[in-house]
């Protein structure tokens, strides 16, 4: 099938190279030039394992193009994806302008029937919304063209994005039109992996349903990890021993800084607003918010006591991205605390295996560290605060030697803490019990 994909942002760069895995004729649009420049000739603006490759194995093969014009893409493709962003607002609102832009667009450009899909998180009703403008710009063109506008929202994770594309837990389609459900099943119908089909509204609430379900889970995990810590419980069991019962499911039990990422905290903040809108207080995810805005600043005050002040301590901070696998620092929780340990006094050298320039723009105070060795030595404390592979890996008999201090706190809960212990550290994770306690 002829496919377009308007947005080339995380979203849309990786639906158009996951259609395209799927034999589908693919064109990316986008109107920042620069942008779409590099993309033909395979140079990509985000890291996601395995994307790149195959991004240039469809440009070589000639079954992907990108392009600025709009209308171009339009008229080659049966279905268009709007992929572009949906970003807070101060309110926590979804910022629609984007998408609204690319509706009324698609309208000046649709001279036949076409499938608009919503890819993009959008409040409940987007899809009529969307609908009636681009009907709209159509009818000032004095056209009369069937149109149907529908949601297919997307559940990928980075870092593994590539992964949930080949084998989703579902496809959730929402569509009023028969020929656009059949249009649909048709373009998935190589992907194994349940289709679910209802309304376009019942779409759009369970992508927001969902995403802020699991970042419940993650702000219940982290209030009962402070628990424990009060209680030398150790929340990592906790969670396993919780996890094994089916109807809980051990995904999404890990506690730490807090969730960060594009999508969690503006997801929570979008339904939250939604709900207000809609004259509900919905007061769990009041919570969530909290909890989870408030976790960076008790996991400081945690280590401010254990290492007696950070006032002239040298912190290593091991990663910056939000999570592995990804060079993506939007909402991540390292934001919070660089200026936290900077306001307390301490000097952090910070070491992330990609993410680089963005951190050092924003926090010129920080030392940038080119290995996690180099951001080790003479530290007194270690704050590992995104799990990446090699901070696992890491040689522990050699960062006690480099070290000035014996602190490590492990705000992921991932290193070996028995190991660690007999090394000579004193480990603190969240809700552990810790030997630093
Ligand atoms: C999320 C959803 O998982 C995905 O379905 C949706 O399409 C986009 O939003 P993503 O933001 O890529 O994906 O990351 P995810 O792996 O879900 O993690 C989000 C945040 O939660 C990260 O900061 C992560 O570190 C944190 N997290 C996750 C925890 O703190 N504990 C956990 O148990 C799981």
């Amino acid at each position: 099938m002829k496919i377009a994909v308007i947005g080339t942002g995380y979203v849309g760069i990786t639906t158009a190279a996951s259609l395209g895995e799927l034999g589908h004729q693919v064109i990316g649009v986008d109107i920042d030039r620069e942008k779409i420049s590099k993309l033909s000739k395979g140079i990509l603006p985000i890291y996601e394992p395995g994307v790149e490759e195959l991004i240039q194995e469809q440009l070589r093969d000639k079954t992907l193009f990108f392009t600025t014009d709009i209308s171009e893409a339009v008229k080659e493709s049966e279905i268009i994806f709007i992929a572009v962003g949906t970003p807070s607002l101060p309110n926590g609102q979804p910022n629609m302008t984007y998408v609204e832009d690319v509706a009324k667009e698609l309208g000046k450009s649709i001279g036949e029937y076409k499938i608009v899909v919503n890819k993009s998180t959008v409040p409940v009703g987007t899809a009529d919304r969307v609908k009636e403008l681009i009907i709209s710009e159509i009818r000032q063109r004095k056209l009369q063209v069937a149109v149907d506008v529908i949601s297919n929202p997307e559940f990928l994770q980075e870092g593994k994005a590539l992964q949930d594309a080949r084998k989703p837990d579902r496809i959730v389609i929402g569509s009023d039109s028969e020929v656009a459900k059949e249009k649909m099943c048709k373009l998935y119908e190589k992907v194994d992996a349940p289709l679910f089909i209802t309304t376009p509204r019942n779409a759009e609430m369970i992508k927001y349903a969902s995403n802020a379900f699991l970042a419940t889970k993650i702000s219940y995990i982290n209030e009962i990890a402070k628990l424990c810590d009060l209680l030398r419980v150790d929340v990592t069991d906790v969670a396993k021993g919780m996890g094994l019962d089916k109807r809980i499911g051990p995904h999404f039990l890990q506690a730490g800084v807090g969730y960060g990422g594009s999508c969690f905290p503006k997801d929570v903040a979008a339904l939250y607003s939604m709900g207000k809108n809609a004259k509900m207080e919905m007061s769990i995810l009041r919570q969530v918010q909290e909890v989870n805005n408030s976790q960076p600043e008790w996991l400081l005050e945690q280590m401010s006591n254990k290492l007696k002040g950070f006032h002239g301590k040298r912190v290593a901070l091991l990663g910056l991205a939000f999570k592995p696998d990804t060079d993506d620092i939007r909402e991540a929780p390292s934001l919070k605390l660089i200026p936290l340990l900077l306001q307390a006094g301490a000097f952090v050298i910070a070491y992330d295996p990609i993410v680089h320039s963005k951190i050092k723009d924003r926090f010129p105070d920080i030392i940038l560290a080119k290995t996690a060795y180099q951001a080790i030595k003479n530290t007194d404390a270690i704050l590992l605060c995104t799990e990446w592979k090699e901070f696992l890996y890491l040689d522990w008999l050699k960062v006690k030697e480099e070290m000035k201090g014996q602190h490590v706190f492990d705000a992921r809960n991932v290193l070996p803490q028995k190991e660690l212990e007999s090394y000579g550290f004193l480990y603190w994770g969240v809700g552990r019990n810790s030997s630093a306690n």
